[in-house]
């Protein structure tokens, strides 16, 4: 195994340790978000936003204050809420309509959180270094983003 497969894989067994036993999402959120920027080398900022409505809202994070609300489809963390889909940009200046909450970001790296297929956060991790996220970052990230999303819906499931 490779050093940062290894690395993902001890982050991944980490990330269960610290969910597995809490139910509430915020909680979770708040951990997680601070195991990620302990952890992750060169990154100023990483953090949840939570979609109410046709809005992403800003959840727990770690790093500078950012902004608080941003609409469905704009900027890199709205378009991963409206596409569903993975958004992993080198250059967030070449990234059309990317809002800049930290003017020193330059990658980017955000993955959806989804229960039952629909969107209910996002998850951004930001760096100042350029193309800082590679393949192996994503499938890593999107890993520990699986055992979230296992959890919430494991609590939706005992609400039932
Ligand atoms: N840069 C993001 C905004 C969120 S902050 O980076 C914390 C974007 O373009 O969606």
């Amino acid at each position: 195994m490779s050093n940062q497969a290894e690395f993902y894989q001890e982050l991944l067994g980490q990330t269960k340790a610290l969910i597995s036993n809490e139910s509430d999402i915020i909680a979770n959120m708040a951990n997680v978000s601070a195991l990620l920027f302990e952890r992750l080398a060169e990154v100023n900022w990483v953090g949840f936003y939570r979609l109410v409505g046709d809005e992403l809202v800003l959840g727990p994070f770690q790093g500078k204050v950012a902004c608080l609300r941003i609409p469905l489809g704009q900027g890199v963390c709205g378009t991963c809420a409206l596409t569903g889909e993975v958004q992993r940009i080198a250059d967030v200046h070449q990234f059309d309509g990317h809002i800049a909450c930290d003017a020193s970001s330059n990658a980017e790296l955000v993955v959806p959180v989804k229960v039952a297929g629909k969107v209910v956060a996002i998850l951004d991790i930001d760096s100042t270094a350029l193309a800082r996220f590679d393949q192996q970052d994503e499938q890593g990230i999107m890993s520990i983003v699986k055992i979230f999303e296992q959890n919430i819906t494991a609590q939706n499931d005992t609400k039932r």
